[in-house]
């Protein structure tokens, strides 16, 4: 029996578009959109009036089992994928991040046994290359080609764990553009951070505090500005993960006015709260908080970020959830380098994002969808599947109530973790009905997540226009038009970045 449903009297909102529409659903798949639909009866019919019927959330950074500084972060794929779903979020996108001496393949294979049966809802992975050495090239080729992986996380921090230098990066980068696969990097200074690290804790200070202190906005914005000069010289695309600091915005937003391809990513934690308690007395809500880079002590980056995001000075946010309990946050009692990083947002991304932004007055909600859902499926090339109401697209939907509210708390939360960073927080904005995949998985609020029901997708290649363009640019000498007629053409040129 096919399954079938319809969502009727809702606002559609698109990254560009809000209608008044009915969706109708087929097994999985959009079928129709608009008004006065004919459809076969005994049809499932939700009534969204007064509601946002919304591409479900993607949130493009998660770590769910993930080892990492001596723990196993407690969200796995079932847990963390429910929680995704419970929030309005239909697909997520982990990180293969190899173990010891295992090679990118066997790691993605790891993650692909561990994921495929438990998660809730569709997922894909981007994979960190945390070494390189004379099989990496190879590797990516083969997980781009036959595993149909399109990007890859390098690291400039964790040294002595996940590190690679800069002529490593200038390799990395141009493997990816050769294979038509997005570099991502985490930005932070790690040889800084290492020696910040030795002589606060030679000083004495060891307590959660040392954490940010040890990796200051400027450490944040060097990396990033340092990651973006070589993308820009080499004509590669880059994606900022985890843009943390009001410095590090800048450095992406003004790298972008000038012409350069950099996406900026955001987290909800960033955008929720700031990173002040960390100085405080409180040492497990300190410790709870501590995750790379940093959440700031300044007080104004949560606002100066929405804004960024608002503007298009950043453009995807994400959740980077991470989730260790607090007994394993414990680990580093007497020394703040030893405390898992990493904090929790896929249950309360879209919340957060939307409270801030919209709720506030800042943000549409086109925006709103542009920033949760499509520019991440624009990105790594899930477009149309993904992040778009439109026929012929999976049915990943949420039926978002503008008007109601909740409180965030561990209490209540679909997460492992035994806290939430937001705890207390009122949000308006509620996912009523979550759609994953054609099936009703938030069902008026009530979640009915399925083990396993999920599938791994497979991101073909980075869109071949977006490297056509590319090699144009590299014909002629940066930003110089030598006319009005050619200044045009280049501009036109760019535009294509942006569709
Ligand atoms: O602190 C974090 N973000 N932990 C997860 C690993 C990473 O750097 O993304
Ligand atoms: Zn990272
Ligand atoms: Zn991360």
């Amino acid at each position: 029996a096919q399954n079938r449903l319809l969502i009727k009297n809702g606002k559609v909102v698109n990254e560009d578009n809000i209608f008044d529409a009915d969706v109708y659903i087929e097994d999985g798949i959009i079928k129709q959109l608009g008004r006065n639909l004919i459809i076969p009866g005994g049809t499932r019919t939700i009534d969204a009036r007064g509601k946002f019927v919304m591409p479900g959330g993607i949130d493009p950074h998660t770590h769910f089992e993930l080892e990492l500084m001596g723990a196993t972060s407690v969200d796995d794929f079932y847990q963390g994928t429910k929680a995704a779903v419970a929030g309005g979020t239909t697909t997520i996108i982990d990180f293969v991040i190899p173990k010891g001496e295992e090679s990118l393949l066997e790691a993605y294979e790891r993650y692909r046994i561990t994921a495929d049966e438990k998660v809730c809802c569709d997922y894909t992975l981007h994979v960190g290359v945390t070494s390189w050495n004379n099989r990496t090239r190879e590797e990516m080729a083969t997980l781009v080609q036959q595993h149909g992986i399109n990007s890859f996380k390098f690291f400039m921090a964790y040294r002595d764990l996940f590190m690679l230098r800069d002529p490593e990066l200038i390799e990395a980068f141009k493997v990816c553009k050769s294979l038509g696969a997005v570099a991502m990097i985490h930005a932070e200074n790690g040889d800084i951070i290492y020696e910040n690290t030795k002589k606060l804790l030679a000083a004495g200070v060891t307590g959660p505090e040392g954490h940010e202190m040890s990796r200051p906005e400027e450490v944040e914005a060097e990396a990033v500005n340092r990651a973006c000069v070589i993308a820009n010289q080499l004509n590669s695309p880059l994606y900022v993960t985890a843009v943390s600091s009001k410095s590090a915005a800048d450095v992406v937003s003004g790298k972008r006015a000038d012409g350069a391809l950099i996406y900026g990513e955001v987290l909800a934690a960033s955008l929720g709260i700031d990173g002040s308690a960390q100085y405080e007395q409180d040492v497990l809500r300190a410790r709870s908080l501590v995750t790379s880079p940093p959440l700031r002590p300044d007080p104004t980056t949560p606002t100066y970020l929405i804004e960024q995001i608002v503007q298009d000075g950043l453009q995807v946010t994400g959740s980077d959830n991470c989730t260790f309990n607090s007994d394993q946050k414990a680990l580093g009692k007497h020394d703040f380098s030893k405390i898992p990083n990493g904090v929790n947002g896929v249950e309360d991304r879209m919340s957060i994002v939307w409270h801030k932004g919209v709720y506030n007055g800042i943000m549409d909600p086109t925006r709103f969808v542009a920033v949760t859902s499509t520019n991440a499926a624009k990105i790594f090339n899930l477009y149309p599947r993904k992040g778009v109401i439109a026929v012929g697209s999976d049915a990943d939907i949420v039926v978002w109530d503008p008007s109601s509210n909740r409180v965030i708390s561990a209490e209540t939360h679909h997460q492992a973790c035994d806290f939430n960073i937001f705890e207390g927080m009122e949000v308006y904005g509620v996912p009523e009905y979550v759609v994953v995949g054609g099936r009703v998985c938030v069902d008026e609020c009530d979640l009915k997540a399925v083990h396993g029901f999920g599938k791994f997708i497979e991101c073909p290649a980075y869109p071949s226009y977006v490297y056509e363009v590319v090699e144009e640019r590299e014909k002629r000498p940066r930003g110089v038009a030598r006319s009005e007629a050619e200044a045009r053409k280049y501009a036109e040129e760019e535009a294509v970045f942006d569709k």
